[in-house]
């Protein structure tokens, strides 16, 4: 048992509710606060010196300077394991150039794939690691990790046993989707009902029987798979055991209600989700997540954040951290930018980066500071929490603290 602190605020969340607005009054804040960690785990948050005089002969970590303490953030959508870089693409795009031009000239999706088949394990996973750690440097604690630039068999399961391997390198909580169903791969002979045949005969078995991920994500939209089909492969998939995320509503409508009616976990980007479709994810416990750094990295108009909170969803907010859409990967600055133009409150968005996040991902156990949960945190050099959103990305997480061991 050790006694972290003191730190001039403890921001726990720990009384906000799971879904709709949010007002800064309702953040909690310990001043010259503390945190009892035990195994790990969260055992007390409280007064520093309170306790400290409960717990005679404590053995005490003590924080130097002033520093605040808000949960590990939770990143809920990337796709760091990657080969390659798409860096034409940017420029392509910027250049005014069409995704089908872009697409001809060897970018998009497909040339990630290319990039990633012939990639080393050893460098995808070196690169993955450096990803991860990136992240963590952030403040973020927890990583969903998708695979999906491998699109057969052989390729999808080398990406999800890395992704497995990069584990045992960091202690952040790794958490990984099967993408297979990214995009009908240029070289599979058949359609795309006999591709989402293939995933759920060829490539689920094996993800289960190697325990590879528990979770299935599938892009529907007009340039990949289409709504009918996508359901039926969603609903044989949950029938699998698998949870469900979708990519959602990216550019077309419509998708985000199959999530719902299929019971995915999370519909996730949403950036062009029609009102009547946002009342219905208000509805339900399926996660809408924002992924303001797609919208960043291709000039696309933000999620509506601030409607589906109004309307009282569930709302998460992610990198989705790629080499196409969304290079950046500082979920900090983009949590912040998406603020600012949809009109979040600092507890929406925090709450949007930790316990909100951790719901999408099924983990009840990490995103806020309350006893029994994980004692993940993450401290920045200063003496006000507005600070860090107020600040872009640019002021630095302090320290990193996974399961009550600073790791950073
Ligand atoms: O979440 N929308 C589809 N998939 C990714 C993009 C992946 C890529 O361009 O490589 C996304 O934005
Ligand atoms: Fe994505």
């Amino acid at each position: 048992m050790k006694l972290i602190g003191p730190f001039k605020q403890i921001i726990t969340l720990a009384n906000l509710p799971l879904r709709g607005k949010l007002s800064d009054e309702q953040i909690d804040i310990i001043t010259d606060g503390g945190i009892v960690v035990n195994h790990g785990e969260i055992q007390e948050v409280g007064n520093f010196e309170t306790l400290k005089s409960e717990n005679q002969n404590i053995e005490t970590e003590t924080i130097e300077g002033e520093q605040i303490v808000l949960p590990g953030f939770v990143d809920a959508h990337t796709h760091i394991c990657f080969g390659g870089n798409r860096a034409n693409d940017f420029a392509m795009r910027n250049a005014g150039k069409t995704y089908l031009e872009i697409a001809e000239s060897g970018g998009g999706i497909w040339s990630s794939v290319q990039h990633t088949r012939n990639a080393s394990e050893a460098e995808l996973l070196k690169t993955l690691v450096e990803r991860i750690n990136f992240l963590v440097s952030l403040g973020i604690t927890t990583i969903e990790i998708k695979s999906g630039y491998g699109l057969d068999v052989e390729n999808e399961l080398k990406m999800l046993r890395i992704i497995k391997k990069a584990q045992d390198q960091t202690k952040a909580k790794l958490v990984p989707t099967c993408l297979s169903a990214h995009l009908k791969p240029r070289d599979f002979e058949g359609s795309n009902t006999e591709y989402l045949n293939y995933i759920l005969t060829e490539i689920l078995p094996k993800v289960k029987e190697e325990g590879l991920a528990q979770r299935v994500d599938i892009f529907i939209e007009k340039s990949a798979f289409q709504p009918e089909e996508s359901k039926d492969f969603l609903v044989k998939t949950k029938d699998l055991g698998f949870d469900i995320t979708v990519h959602a509503d990216q550019f077309t409508p419509g998708s985000s209600r199959i999530a719902v009616e299929v019971g995915a976990k999370s519909a996730d980007h949403l950036e062009a989700t029609i009102d009547e479709d946002i009342e219905f994810l208000a509805q339900s416990d399926t996660v809408a997540t924002a992924l303001p750094g797609a919208s960043l990295g291709l000039g696309e108009k933000f999620t509506p954040a601030r409607k589906l909170l109004d309307a009282g969803a569930i709302v998460a907010i992610a990198s989705d951290w790629n080499p196409g859409s969304a290079p950046m990967g500082n979920l900090i600055t983009q949590a912040s930018i998406l603020a600012t133009f949809e009109k979040l409150t600092t507890a929406e968005v925090l709450a949007g980066m930790t316990f909100r996040a951790a719901y999408a991902l099924g983990l009840e156990d990490i995103g806020k500071l309350e006893k029994g949960k994980k004692a993940d945190f993450v401290t920045f050099k200063t003496d006000n929490f507005q600070n860090v959103l107020y600040n872009q990305g640019s002021l630095n997480a302090e320290h990193v603290y996974i399961g009550g061991t600073q790791i950073h």
